[in-house]
Parts: structure tokens; C-alpha cells; sequence
């Protein structure tokens, strides 16, 4: 596997990150996800302007982004993706001895990685749905910065993979916030509701493209929280991101959903979905 790594195109086992990185010590680092349809970038400008974003608001200086776009598809070539693509690109604020939780005083360069690898579609989730539960939400209050400090989701993620669930919906003082790697929709008298962009969910790429959708279609939708207790008054929900796309939810903490049936709403904009990026 060649990667790409501060500067260089390595073969994987010839790249070295120091233990004093603040990502190893401190989770000090954001990340991205993005991947292709037909070979090309999806809706790459906005995974940037996020990307951005969350250097910002982390103060991490980095400042060669022109080129991230380039060394994404060179990473393609090299390593032979002969389909589609899904690319990580991890920044850390950098290393630095002595270990600080402060900023290190002198100035350090942030360290980048990146990633390429076949995408793996998951059709049988996005035909058949999923099984979701439910856990508390005890991320911090930033959850609108891509940041790699994910224990929170690592362990909720677990929990979902130990109940035999593809996914982990959190809440936060009764209200439903976003899964742990994707965003939450639920449906009713034929209106999307999805949680509004805030401190408390990360402002997916997919979501928005799906609201863009709904927009386009004409279907109502509400960015509103929805609490937990209101759940079974929905009558469809889904779940979103870059890999998952659209995969409908069809249980929910044993709650099996429309006799375990993906909501015909939800199938109709998954079609939507579908078809507007095969022509990407
Ligand atoms: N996760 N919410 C959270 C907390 C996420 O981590 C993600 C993405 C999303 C969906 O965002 P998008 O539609 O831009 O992929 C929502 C990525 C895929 C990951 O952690 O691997």
C-alpha cells in the first residue's frame, strides 16, 4: 500500500510517526473522509471548506491544502484502485518534545497522512436496513470539528458491534443527536427531520446533500432535535454518510420498525441518491 505521508509517497511499512506526535499523545488532529463516484471526487470543495474549518478552530497551521486534491488521485494511481475510492486524510498538530499539553513554544510542522483504499459498498445494508441502538452521547461539545479524538465512539461504536447493530445513534440529554460515524433522519407525515447543524453533530457532507435533495424534490424537511421519547411516533428513519450513503434503519433497540421493512420514503430519495451520482 503507498500512502502518502509529510511530503513523500511511501510504501506503508517505510513510514515512521514519532510516539511524541500530539495526535499519538493527545488525539491533537483532525481528519477527513471523502470518496469518488466514477473515479472523481464527490463533492470535494465541501469535505475542503470542512476540512478547514477544523483546522481553524484546532489552530493547527496547515497550510498545503492546494495540493491535497492531486495527491488523493496520484494516490489512486499508484496503488492500482481500479474501482471506487475512499480516501482518510489525518493532520496532527505535529510533534514536539518536550510533551506539553499547551501548544509546544517553538514552532513545529503538522504531520499528514493519507490514505487510499477501495470503497466496499454496502448493498445488502442499504436494500435490507439496519439495526441501530441507542447510547448516551458523551462527546464533547465540538462535535461540529472532525476531530480524532473518537473514543467516545470507538466504545458506543463497540457496543453496537457487540449487539449485532451496524450502528450506534447517541443522545444527549434526551435528544438525538447523530450516530457515532453518520448523520440521523426520521420521517413523518411525509417530513425529514434531522438534527440542525450546532455544537452537537458534525455537519455532514451526505446530510447535506440529502437536504439539497429534498430541497430539489420537494419533499419537507425540519432541521429540529427529536427526542428519544417521541422516537416511535416516526415512521422511517435513515442514516447517512460518505461510505453508508443513504441505509435505511429498521430497528431500533429491539423496536423493529414497519415490520423490519426500509420506509418508502426513504427508498424513493436512496433512488434519488442513487441516480444523481451515478452521473457524477
Ligand atoms: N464519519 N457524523 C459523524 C460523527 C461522523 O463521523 C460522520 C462521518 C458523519 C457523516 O459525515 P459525511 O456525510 O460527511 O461522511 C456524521 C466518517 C465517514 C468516519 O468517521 O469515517
Amino acid at each position: 500500500m503507498i500512502c502518502y505521508f509529510n511530503g513523500h509517497f511511501l510504501n506503508l511499512s517505510d513510514i515512521k510517526v514519532s510516539p511524541f506526535d500530539r495526535g499519538f499523545l493527545f488525539a491533537d488532529g483532525v481528519y477527513e473522509s471523502i470518496r469518488t463516484y466514477n473515479k472523481k471526487l464527490f463533492r470535494y470543495e465541501d469535505h475542503l471548506d470542512r476540512l478547514k474549518r477544523s483546522l481553524k478552530e484546532t489552530r493547527i497551521n496547515f497550510t498545503e491544502l492546494a495540493s491535497i486534491e492531486n495527491i488523493i488521485y496520484e494516490l489512486m494511481i499508484k496503488n492500482d484502485i481500479d474501482d471506487e475510492a475512499l480516501a482518510y486524510l489525518q493532520i496532527t498538530r505535529g510533534s514536539a518534545i518536550p510533551r506539553t499539553h499547551s501548544f509546544p513554544k517553538e514552532k513545529i510542522s503538522p504531520t499528514i497522512f493519507i490514505s487510499v483504499q477501495n470503497l466496499k459498498e454496502n448493498t445488502k445494508e442499504q436494500t435490507k436496513g439496519v439495526k441501530v441502538i441507542l447510547q448516551e452521547d458523551v462527546r464533547w461539545l465540538r462535535c461540529d470539528i472532525k476531530s480524532t479524538s473518537l473514543l467516545p465512539v470507538v466504545l458506543a461504536s463497540q457496543k453496537a458491534t457487540e449487539q449485532g447493530a451496524a450502528e450506534a445513534i447517541l443522545v444527549r440529554d434526551e435528544l438525538i443527536t447523530e450516530g457515532t460515524h453518520t448523520n440521523f433522519f426520521a420521517i413523518k407525515n411525509e417530513t425529514v427531520y434531522t438534527a440542525p447543524t450546532s455544537r452537537f453533530i458534525l455537519e455532514g457532507i451526505t446530510r447535506k446533500f440529502v437536504l439539497e435533495l429534498c430541497e430539489k424534490f420537494k419533499v419537507d424537511y425540519c432541521e429540529e432535535f427529536i427526542n428519544k421519547d417521541d422516537l416511535k411516533s416516526f415512521e422511517e428513519f435513515f442514516i447517512t454518510s460518505t461510505a453508508k450513503e443513504i441505509t435505511p434503519v429498521t430497528e431500533i433497540d429491539y423496536w423493529r420498525i414497519n415490520q423490519g421493512n426500509p420506509g418508502k420514503i426513504t427508498m424513493s430519495l436512496q433512488s434519488l441518491f442513487k441516480k444523481i451520482v451515478e452521473d457524477y
